[in-house]
C-alpha cells in the first residue's frame, strides 16, 4: 500500500518545487515521519526540531548514497532522488520549525548512567562527551544533530551502522561510535529518548 501512495504523490508532482514543501510533509513523509515530523515508531526517526543543516545534509547524503545502511536504502533512498535542492532547504526548513517533543521514560539507573556518559564522557575508554558536539541539552547545533528526544532504537541502530561501516558520511561520528561498547550505547540512548 506504502509504495502505492509514494509513488502517486511522486508522480502527480514530477518536479517537486520548494513552495510545496509542506504539502509534501503532510502527504508523504506523515505516513512514517508522523505529524509534524513526531513519529511514534522506533522504525521511524523523529525529524520535529532537528538542526536544518543537519536535515539537508542526510537528504542530500540519501540521494548520494552515502548513508548505506539497509534501513535508509530501503526507504530513503528511492524517496529522497525525487527531491531537488530547493526542496531539499524547505523540507528542512519546515522541520526544523516543528516543535520539540519528548521520547518514553526508561530504567532510572540507565539514564543517570546515560546522562554521565552524555555530559562527561569515559576518559578511561576514550568515549568522548557527547555534549561537546550535539550541545549541553542535546539539542543540535548546525552539522550536529538533535539527539534530545529522538527514538532510543533508532539511536541504537544508528551506532551500529556507524561501527560496521555501513553508514559512511560522517567520520568523525564514526570514529566516536567505535570506542561505545554496547552496554555504553544502551545506557546514553536511554537517557537521550527521555529527555
Ligand atoms: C516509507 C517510510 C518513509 C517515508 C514515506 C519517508 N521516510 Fe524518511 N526515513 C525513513 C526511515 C526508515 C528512516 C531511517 C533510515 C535509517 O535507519 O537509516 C528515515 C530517515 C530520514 C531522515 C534522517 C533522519 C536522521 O535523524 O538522520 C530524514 C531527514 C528523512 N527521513 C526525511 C524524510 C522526508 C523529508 C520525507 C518526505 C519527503 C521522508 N523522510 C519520507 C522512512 C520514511
Ligand atoms: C566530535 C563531534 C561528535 C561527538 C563528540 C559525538 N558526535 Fe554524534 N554525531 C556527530 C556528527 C557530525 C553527526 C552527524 C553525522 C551526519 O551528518 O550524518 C553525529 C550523529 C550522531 C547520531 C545519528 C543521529 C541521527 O539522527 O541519525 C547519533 C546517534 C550520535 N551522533 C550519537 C552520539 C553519541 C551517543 C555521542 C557520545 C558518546 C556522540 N554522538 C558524540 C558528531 C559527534
Amino acid at each position: 500500500m506504502l509504495p502505492l501512495i509514494i509513488c502517486s504523490v511522486l508522480l502527480s508532482a514530477p518536479s517537486v518545487r520548494a513552495q510545496d514543501a509542506g504539502r509534501l510533509a503532510k502527504q508523504l513523509c506523515v505516513a512514517c515521519h508522523g505529524v509534524s515530523g513526531d513519529s511514534k515508531s522506533p522504525m521511524f526517526p523523529k525529524l520535529n526540531a532537528q538542526t536544518s543543516d543537519y536535515l539537508v545534509a542526510q537528504l542530500k547524503g540519501f540521494r548520494q548514497h552515502v548513508r548505506g545502511e539497509s534501513d535508509a536504502r530501503a526507504y530513503m533512498w528511492a524517496i529522497a532522488s525525487q527531491l531537488d535542492d530547493a526542496t531539499v532547504a524547505s523540507l528542512a526548513d519546515y522541520y526544523s520549525q516543528q516543535p520539540a517533543t519528548t521520547g518514553g521514560t526508561g530504567d532510572a539507573t540507565l539514564i543517570a548512567e546515560g546522562q554521565k556518559i552524555f555530559e562527561q564522557g569515559l576518559p578511561d575508554k576514550g568515549v568522548p562527551a557527547c555534549a561537546s558536539c550535539h550541545g549541553a541539552q542535546g539539542h543540535g547545533n548546525g552539522q550536529f544533530p538533535r539527539l534530545a528526544g529522538q527514538h532510543a532504537d533508532y539511536l541504537m541502530r544508528q551506532i551500529e551502522v556507524f561501527q560496521n561501516g555501513t553508514r559512511a558520511n560522517a567520520p568523525v561520528m564514526s570514529a566516536v561510535a567505535h570506542t561505545l561498547g554496547k552496554d555504553d550505547a544502551k545506557a546514553v540512548t536511554t537517557f537521550l529518548q527521555s529527555q
